[in-house]
C-alpha cells in the first residue's frame, strides 16, 4: 500500500519556528482496491455470514454479523476476537440468543457505553448495550430506536454517526430512497421517534440498502456509501457532505466508477461487493475512516452462485485501498498519482475550485463530461 500518512512543514514564510503537522489523504476519485479471497465459512447450521460491523478493540477485530440458517431464519453472531483477517476463518462464531440482524456496533463515549443497533425488533429499529461487546450474549434487553413508517417501504439497515453534537440515523428503504432523523448527543441513547427526512431520492436500484456514513479524518468531510443493484453485481455507490444534516454529493457513484464493485474490487471470487464496514480508526460514535489506509470488510459470493436472496452464501472478506489520494487532491481516473493537475478526474469528481491541485480534464467516456463550475471551492465533472 502506498503510504501517504506523512509530514509536512506548515509556516513558512514567518521566522517563528515551523510546525510539522500529520497530513491527511483526500479520498480518491477513482478507487483501486485489492481483495481478499472469502475468509470464513460459515459453522454448521448456517448458510450465511453477512452486514457486518467492525470495531478496533484492544490492538483487535471484533466483527458482528447477520446469520441466516439453513431454515432460511435470520439471527445474528459475533466472531471471537482475532489480529489478522487471515485468523477470521478460525475465530469462534458465536451466536446470539436475540437476534440483531444487520448490526451497527460503536462505544458510546459520552455515556462509556457500548450501542449494538438493528432491525426488525418490535419497532422497525432497535438498541441493545453492554459493557463487555466481546460477550455475544452480554447484552441488556431491547430498545426502541426508531418507529417510523416509509409505508409501503420498510425502513432497513440503520447507520448511526455523530458530529459531536447531535446523533444522527441514516438508512435505506430498498426503494431507491436513503432517511435521516437526528437528536441531541445528551439525549442518545433513546428513540429517534417517527420523524425522518428524505435526503436523497434515485431509481430504486441506484439507492438500495446497506447505507453507512463515516466521519473521514483530517478531511472536513463525511463520507456515504450506500449498496447499489448493478447489471453485474451488488456495488456501493459513494457521496459526500461537509454536514451531517447537509446535501450529500455524488463522488464514485456510477457501477462503472463505483466506490466498491466488480469494476474496481480486485476480486475475482465474488461478483458482489455488499454490506458491510469501512474498517474504523476509532470505535466511537464519530464513525471515523482513516482515508490514508482504506479497508473495506464486505459480503461476497461465489461467482454463479443462484437460488432465494435469503440462502445465498454469502461470505466476509476485505478490500484494501491502493491509490490513496494525496493530501493536496484527490488520485486521477487513470492510476491514481493525481497532485499536480496531470490525468483526468472522472464522471462527478471534482476538477476545479480554490486550492484545488488534481486533474481539470473531464474522463471522455461514452459522452464527454464536462467540467462544470458548481461554487469558488468546487467545480465538478458532470
Ligand atoms: C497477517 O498474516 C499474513 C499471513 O500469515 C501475513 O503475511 C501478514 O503480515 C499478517 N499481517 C499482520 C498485520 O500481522
Ligand atoms: C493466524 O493465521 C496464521 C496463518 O495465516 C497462523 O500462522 C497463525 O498461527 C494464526 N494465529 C492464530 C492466533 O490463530
Ligand atoms: C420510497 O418510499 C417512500 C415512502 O413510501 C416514498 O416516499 C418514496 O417516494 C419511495 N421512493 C421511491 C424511489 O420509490
Amino acid at each position: 500500500m502506498k503510504k501517504c500518512s506523512r509530514k509536512v512543514w506548515a509556516g513558512l514564510a514567518l521566522l517563528a519556528l515551523p510546525a510539522i503537522v500529520s497530513a491527511s489523504c483526500a479520498l480518491p476519485s477513482t478507487y483501486k482496491w485489492t481483495s481478499t479471497g472469502p475468509l470464513a465459512n460459515p459453522k454448521s447450521g448456517w448458510l450465511s455470514l453477512k452486514d457486518f460491523s467492525h470495531v478496533p478493540y484492544n490492538g483487535q477485530h471484533l466483527v458482528y454479523s447477520s446469520t441466516v440458517n439453513t431454515a432460511g431464519s435470520y439471527g445474528s453472531m459475533n466472531f471471537g476476537l482475532f489480529s489478522n483477517w487471515t485468523n477470521l476463518s478460525t475465530a469462534s462464531q458465536n451466536a446470539m440468543n436475540q437476534g440483531t440482524v444487520a448490526p451497527t456496533l460503536f462505544y458510546f463515549s459520552p455515556k462509556k457505553i457500548w450501542v449494538l443497533a438493528y432491525e426488525w425488533a418490535a419497532t422497525p429499529f432497535a438498541y441493545v448495550t453492554s459493557s463487555d461487546p466481546t460477550n455475544a450474549n452480554g447484552w441488556s434487553a431491547s430498545q426502541p430506536l426508531f418507529s417510523g413508517s416509509i409505508s409501503p417501504a420498510n425502513p432497513i439497515d440503520p447507520a448511526l454517526i455523530s458530529d459531536g453534537k447531535n446523533m444522527y440515523l441514516f438508512f435505506a428503504g430498498d426503494n431507491g430512497s436513503i432517511y435521516r432523523s437526528s437528536m441531541p448527543i445528551g439525549q442518545f441513547p433513546s428513540s429517534f421517534g417517527t420523524s425522518y427526512t428524505t435526503v436523497m431520492s434515485a431509481a430504486t436500484d441506484d439507492l438500495f440498502e446497506a447505507v453507512q456514513v463515516y466521519t473521514v479524518s483530517g478531511q472536513n468531510q463525511y463520507l456515504m456509501i450506500v449498496e447499489c443493484i448493478g447489471s453485474v453485481g451488488r456495488y456501493f455507490r459513494s457521496f459526500t457532505a461537509t454536514s451531517l444534516s447537509g446535501t450529500w454529493t455524488p463522488q464514485a457513484a456510477t457501477e462503472s466508477n463505483p466506490f466498491a464493485g466488480h469494476a474496481n474490487s480486485g476480486a475475482t471470487w465474488t461478483n458482489d461487493i455488499s454490506s458491510g464496514d469501512i474498517i474504523r480508526s476509532t470505535n466511537d460514535e464519530t464513525m471515523t475512516i482513516d482515508p490514508c489506509n482504506l479497508q473495506l470488510l464486505y459480503q461476497g459470493m461465489a461467482v454463479g452462485s443462484t437460488g432465494d436472496y435469503n440462502s445465498l452464501p454469502w461470505r466476509p472478506a476485505v478490500l484494501t485501498l491502493t491509490n490513496p489520494g494525496s493530501s493536496t487532491g484527490g488520485s486521477t481516473g487513470s492510476g491514481g498519482s493525481g497532485g499536480s493537475g496531470s490525468g483526468q478526474a472522472s464522471q462527478y469528481a471534482q476538477c476545479g475550485g480554490l486550492g484545488y491541485a488534481g486533474p481539470t480534464v473531464c474522463q471522455a467516456h461514452q459522452s464527454p463530461y464536462t467540467c462544470t463550475f458548481v461554487n469558488e471551492y468546487y467545480s465538478q465533472c458532470l
